[in-house]
């Protein structure tokens, strides 16, 4: 089975096999189960369950491995250091050749990081916050070079946006990234409408990818349709490719064998998809994958945050009061009607959005496990329980927003300059 899940054209059958039908037309590669109606494509994401999307049958719809503890044991052996929680809580839940990636890292051989966001809105909320903030406690892990696609482009072709509109969030975007914290000296980020005249390697790493992918192939992963642009369908090749060193010249040198690692959210894995079939065929690497899964919005499980409703999530802006009144007001509570009989049976944690929101951004283990069993038994009540989120948000958010005014002009040019980063590596092994 894991020998299928690269292969791109195998995925319809699967696909056929395990009863799960293609959707929504025009909605691209749909993982809609009859029963449960789970859709997860990178526009969609949508389940009826009220725990949310189940991952298990994902993984296998995908083709993806699960983030066993083997492998997370592994992790904390080759890096002497203790892992994300986001990984130990296993959010992050599906991989593709992590393990190899581990063996680099622990042969002494050179990786980097590469992810990036779609700058859709001005407003980022905690949901979009989730992979950089994992990205950059594994760039401090591993101590790497890290890549940050803005893909400007992506959302020009699918949004009601002008280019304009499109480029100036990119940048709007990178200054909320750029307070995440990540090394200046180590970390690219670029928006693809500007990189594209900058860096001919880009464009002719995009030709080579566009040349391996049949229209077919691309139907197949992504339900274009005939009325679909053209512009969609090339697009896949703009984020398959700094998945490739040899995209980034002025930082890899002309070497073409330094493996990648990409974190992002389960609903990207489709452009990866294609890109681990094409690189072979290209002389690259396979990129290896990190897959998270995905924020419930306040409302609960069966949809995540969406920037589009300012009820559904909490933004990186938000006052104090905003956030208290959200979650107070909508984030969906696991508790009982009743305080008698809440204290008698006690609260749900698997649907209960203040513990997921706890899971995502609590670091104290010992504390999250104590909120856990004392929400189970009715101990804690659903209010106490918020406000022990509300704290956390308010923090979080508040220093977040420290950190982004502090972000200057100079320093965004900086980090979305075309230059080299700080980059010890040994020399390539001699080939024959
Ligand atoms: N398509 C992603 C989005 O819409 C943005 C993106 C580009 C990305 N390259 C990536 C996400 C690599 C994760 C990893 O948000």
């Amino acid at each position: 089975m894991s020998a299928m899940g690269d292969n791109i054209d195998n995925l319809t059958a699967r696909v056929a096999d395990s009863g799960i039908t293609n959707g929504t037309v025009g909605q691209g590669e749909e993982a809609v189960d009859s029963t449960n109606a789970d859709i997860v494509t990178p526009w969609t994401v949508q389940t009826s369950s009220a725990a949310g999307v189940d991952y298990t049958k994902l993984i296998r719809l995908f083709g993806s491995q699960p983030i066993e503890d083997d492998l997370l044991r592994k992790f904390e052996q080759v890096t002497g250091k203790s892992m994300p929680p986001l990984l130990r809580r296993k959010i992050f839940f599906s991989h593709r050749d992590l393990d190899q990636i581990l063996n680099t890292y622990a042969n002494g051989k050179p990786f980097y990081l590469y992810t990036g966001r779609g700058p859709s809105s001005d407003a980022m909320h905690l949901g979009h916050l989730i992979p950089f903030l994992f990205t950059k406690q594994l760039q401090e892990i591993f101590d790497v070079p890290l890549i940050i696609q803005l893909t400007d482009d992506e959302k020009f072709l699918w949004k009601d946006l002008t280019l304009e509109k499109a480029n100036e969030l990119a940048y709007e975007n990178a200054k909320d990234i750029i307070a995440v914290g990540f090394d200046p000296e180590k970390t690219f980020i670029f928006s693809d409408l500007d990189f594209m005249a900058q860096e001919p390697s880009f464009y002719w790493n995009i030709l080579r990818v566009q040349k391996s992918v049949t229209y077919s192939q691309a139907k197949g992963v992504f339900g274009f349709t005939e009325s679909d642009h053209i512009g969609k369908v090339g697009f896949p090749a703009v984020q398959a490719v700094p998945s490739f060193c040899s995209t980034f010249p002025f930082i890899f040198g002309d070497r073409k064998d330094i493996p990648c690692l990409v974190p992002c959210g389960i609903d990207q894995d489709p452009y990866f998809r294609v890109t681990r079939d094409v690189a072979p065929k290209l002389g690259f690497r396979k990129p290896a994958l990190l897959h998270s899964g995905f924020i419930p919005s306040l409302q609960g499980a069966q949809t995540k945050m969406s920037a589009s409703d300012p009820n559904s999530s909490v933004y990186l802006t938000d006052t104090n009061k905003q956030i208290r009144d959200k979650i107070n007001k909508y984030a969906f509570s696991g508790g009982q009607q009743t305080l008698e009989e809440h204290r008698e049976k006690g609260g749900n944690c698997d649907v209960d959005v203040s513990y997921q929101y706890l899971r995502f951004f609590l670091d104290d283990d010992e504390r999250l496990e104590q909120i856990k069993q004392d929400y189970s038994s009715g101990k804690m009540l659903t209010g106490e329980l918020k406000k022990e989120l509300i704290t956390v948000l308010q923090k979080l958010v508040e220093d977040h927003k420290e950190r982004r005014a502090a972000v200057t002009p100079e320093t965004v040019k900086l980090f979305m300059t075309r230059r080299k980063l700080k980059f010890d590596y040994p020399a390539p092994a001699k080939t024959k």
